[in-house]
């Protein structure tokens, strides 16, 4: 008996000295102490050897040593997962934060917004349309009826469920629109998405976009239409870009003409870019059909107009001397990051 009330102390002892501070110092005095092995279950058994008279008194001892060292651990346990919570808890705030790259805009949004606040000093107001169309405002109000020939200029989306419908292939639909409006003069440009069934590849998408500009009033001339052509083009590109228009067809201006600009890369000389002629054509024009005033209820006898229209990409990549249209819709960051403050 002498001899357990001891071994108890000496074990008591060697415990309160054990300072478990991490878990597996905690798990090896668990397996020291408390596991199937451990002391106390060894000592435990002594219990056998123990006089019968002092059995109770044995008993006793045994039992309080048991909760001893079993208060002992769930003590040191809980002082190590408060220790953990706390270390978690623990954020320095003084610390400067993680750098959040900052986001830029689209080099088409770029564009669209730059050709916008060049024709805005102009006088000209924005005007949009729906991206899916009707049959009327796209082609037929347009001067090309159906089954006219120029509609396979530009291989159309239909819309399954009404035969009426379509996505559009033109932003000139929204002329349509705000002609129908009956409001004269009218000044406005109409940058949006167009939809073209076009297989895509470097040069051609099946989707793009476009700015489409339309002046209606009295007296309107293609001299003015030129002018407001070169003003555009020197603030879009510089004072030192010529122009050029060249004669051309679309079925809803009379006459028609493309406008070139002098390749920005070579300034004219002769390059790949603009395949060694000089020249690039950067978008089509005209002076707005009678038959298209007609149809949307303007006198045309009275009212002229000239009407033009632009890619958005077009214009980009010649800016930028980008060669593959994909890049502008397949969001790359590396592509875009190149424009964060390009405009
Ligand atoms: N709508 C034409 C196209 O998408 C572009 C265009 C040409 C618009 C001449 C015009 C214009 O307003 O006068 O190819």
């Amino acid at each position: 008996m002498e001899q357990l009330l001891s071994q108890i102390q000496q074990y008591k002892q060697e415990m309160l000295a054990t300072k478990a501070t991490n878990k597996d110092e905690l798990e090896a005095f668990r397996i020291k102490y408390l596991g199937t092995k451990g002391l106390v279950k060894t000592i435990m058994g002594e219990m056998k050897n123990v006089a019968p008279e002092k059995k109770k008194e044995a008993g006793q001892l045994l039992n309080e040593f048991k909760i001893f060292a079993e208060e002992l651990y769930a003590g040191m346990s809980a002082a190590i997962d408060n220790t953990t919570t706390v270390q978690v808890q623990t954020i320095d705030s003084s610390l400067p934060g993680d750098p959040l790259p900052l986001g830029g805009r689209h080099p088409i949004s770029m564009v669209h917004n730059k050709i916008i606040s060049i024709f805005q000093r102009l006088g000209f107001s924005v005007a949009e349309g729906p991206e899916i169309e009707d049959d009327w405002h796209n082609f037929t109000a347009l001067n090309l009826p159906e089954n006219h020939p120029a509609r396979d200029m530009q291989d159309t989306f239909y819309i399954s469920q009404n035969p009426d419908w379509l996505l559009r292939t033109h932003t000139s639909s929204v002329q349509i629109r705000e002609m129908e409006k009956g409001v004269l003069p009218l000044r406005i440009i109409c940058p949006g998405r167009v939809y073209r069934n076009e297989t895509i590849s470097a040069r051609a998408h099946c989707f793009f976009h476009q700015v489409e500009g339309l002046y209606i009033a009295e007296n309107v001339s293609f001299a003015d239409l030129k002018q407001t052509l070169y003003f555009f083009v020197q603030e879009m590109f510089g004072d030192k870009v010529k122009i050029r228009f060249r004669p051309s067809y679309f079925p809803f201006t009379e006459p028609s003409a493309e406008m070139d600009i002098s390749c920005l890369i070579c300034g004219g000389e002769g390059c790949s870019v603009c395949k060694r002629t000089g020249w690039v054509e950067i978008l089509g024009c005209g002076m707005v059909h009678p038959n298209v005033l007609e149809n949307c209820n303007i006198d045309s006898k009275k009212y002229t107009g000239f009407a033009f229209g632009m890619g958005i990409e077009r214009i980009t990549m010649l800016l930028y001397q980008v060669k593959d249209l994909r890049l502008f819709s397949e969001n790359d960051l590396r592509f875009l990051k190149q424009f964060t403050s390009a405009i």
